[in-house]
């Protein structure tokens, strides 16, 4: 089938580069001809594991083409995806400007036949809307579609080979039996439904799933107040179908380009409605306190962080992308440099940083150097098998706090009585040391 895609972000790219792996012909056009030129030479724009492999197989075997025509997409596909992107305001509501910019080029270009599916996160109502204008301009086109990404950055290529299931938002069954045929090869539950239910779906998983991270952040707290071990408690519930233990790890709280955004925008949605949703909001509020909480605990320990140098382990928002995208290092290091602090950081794959007063190092000990603590925030598997007897040596004082608790907390123990750390963590109890500073192994 001739697949267009609209949009070369890692969503587009990542979906474009994947049909083209599955016998399908893509032809794929973005606003940058940058970008568009990069993709050519088989080089991926973006930093996500298996893109830029895949893009060179599709490149090899002729089944991807990139062109800065849009009328070239539209006029050739079969079935064209929009994925482009769709910000936050400032207000919340999404920013739907580039989508609307695709459809006025669909009502030239659209073709007899052709169905036009909407990827891009967007308001409830908004497919129809689309629907609505075309259909009054005349447009030839079979069916508007919404099909929705649940796309993990780090493993989108993953995630949209191994989906859980496919939502497709549709209003005419031809053009649904064309989808289900599109997605056969997935053999994973089609959950066919109607356009708006197909986009709150969207923004009921993303909310549902920032829900249940701000729930283990809550318990959490708890947990510190009363010593209690917040793993257990994630594993103790997490093991009951009903609950599922991921999205349970308790941390510095969640960033990236989809959770902060979705949640705004569905309470934005809400509000349009004159609806309220408590539980979303308490997700976002208790998301926004989560790196303050951390920093305050040890600002306490540190009783300032008035020319404390603090070390910054990981920048992007979770492991396996560079992006930084309301990423709590962004927070937390304006905290840091607001109080006084002097902030080095490292991070594996982050190459800058946008507060040119945090000074990024090329590895840990560089960025611990003379430090008064250590603070992770990045669950970057590099940092399971830090060199700690190296850290000990050159940390002003061993005192580490793990924003992610990404080191499991039994194993920390020994670290902390071999090298004479003090560990922090969130809703763990914190591990001291009994060695004096003096007599620590160097
Ligand atoms: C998310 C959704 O998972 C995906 O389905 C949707 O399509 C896009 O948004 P993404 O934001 O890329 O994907 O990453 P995700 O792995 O969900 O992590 C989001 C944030 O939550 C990260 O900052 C991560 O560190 C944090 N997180 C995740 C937690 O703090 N605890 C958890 O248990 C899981």
């Amino acid at each position: 089938m001739k697949i267009g895609i609209i949009g070369l972000g890692y969503v587009g790219l990542t979906t474009a580069v994947c049909f083209a792996n599955s016998g399908h012909e893509v032809i794929g056009y973005d606003l940058s001809s940058e970008k568009l030129h990069t993709l050519k030479k088989g080089v991926s724009p973006i930093w996500e594991p298996h893109v830029e492999e895949y893009l060179q197989a599709a490149l090899k075997q002729k089944t991807i083409h990139f062109t800065k025509e849009i009328s070239n997409v539209i006029q050739q596909s079969h079935i064209l995806f929009v994925t482009v992107g769709t910000p936050s305001q400032t207000n919340g509501q999404a920013d739907l400007s580039q989508v609307w910019n695709v459809v006025s080029q669909v009502q030239k270009y659209g073709q007899p036949g052709q169905i036009l599916v909407i990827k891009s996160t967007v308001p409830i109502g908004t497919t129809e809307h689309i629907a609505q204008r075309l259909n009054d301009h005349d447009s030839p086109m079979l069916d508007i579609i919404h099909n929705p990404e649940f796309l993990r950055q780090g493993q989108a290529v993953h995630d949209f080979l191994h989906p859980d299931r496919i939502v497709i938002g549709y209003s005419q069954p031809q053009a649904l039996e064309k989808m289900k045929h599109l997605y056969q090869s997935f053999s994973v539950p089609i959950i066919a439904c109607d356009r708006k239910s197909a986009e709150m779906i969207k923004y009921a998983s993303n909310s549902f799933l920032a829900m249940k991270i701000s729930y283990i952040n809550m318990i959490a707290g708890l947990c510190e107040q009363l010593g209690a071990n917040v793993d257990a408690i994630a594993d103790g519930i997490g093991a009951d179908p009903r609950i599922g233990r991921s999205f349970l790890q308790a941390g510095v709280g969640y960033g990236g380009s989809c959770f902060p955004k979705d949640t705004q925008a569905l309470l934005a949605i809400a509000q349009a409605s004159k609806q309220t949703l408590p539980l979303v909001e308490a997700t976002i509020q208790i998301n926004q306190a989560q790196p303050l909480r951390l920093l305050q605990r040890l600002e306490q320990r540190l009783s300032s962080f008035k020319d404390k140098k603090i070390a910054l382990l990981g920048l992007s928002f979770k492991a396996g992308t560079d992006d930084l995208r309301e990423a709590p290092s962004l927070k937390i290091s304006q905290e840091l440099l607001q109080h006084g602090a002097i902030v080095h950081a490292y991070d594996p794959v982050v190459q800058s940083f946008p507060i040119r007063e945090v000074i990024c190092q090329t590895n840990p000990l560089l960025a611990a150097q003379d430090a008064d603590a250590i603070l992770l925030l990045t669950d970057w598997d590099e940092f399971r098998h830090l060199p700690w007897g190296e850290l000990a040596h050159v940390l002003k004082q061993p005192l580490l706090v793990d924003g992610r608790n990404l080191l499991q907390w039994e194993q920390m123990k020994e670290v902390v009585a071999t090298y004479g750390f003090e560990y922090i963590s969130v809703g763990r109890p914190t591990l001291f040391s009994s060695i004096h500073p003096a007599d620590r192994i160097e």
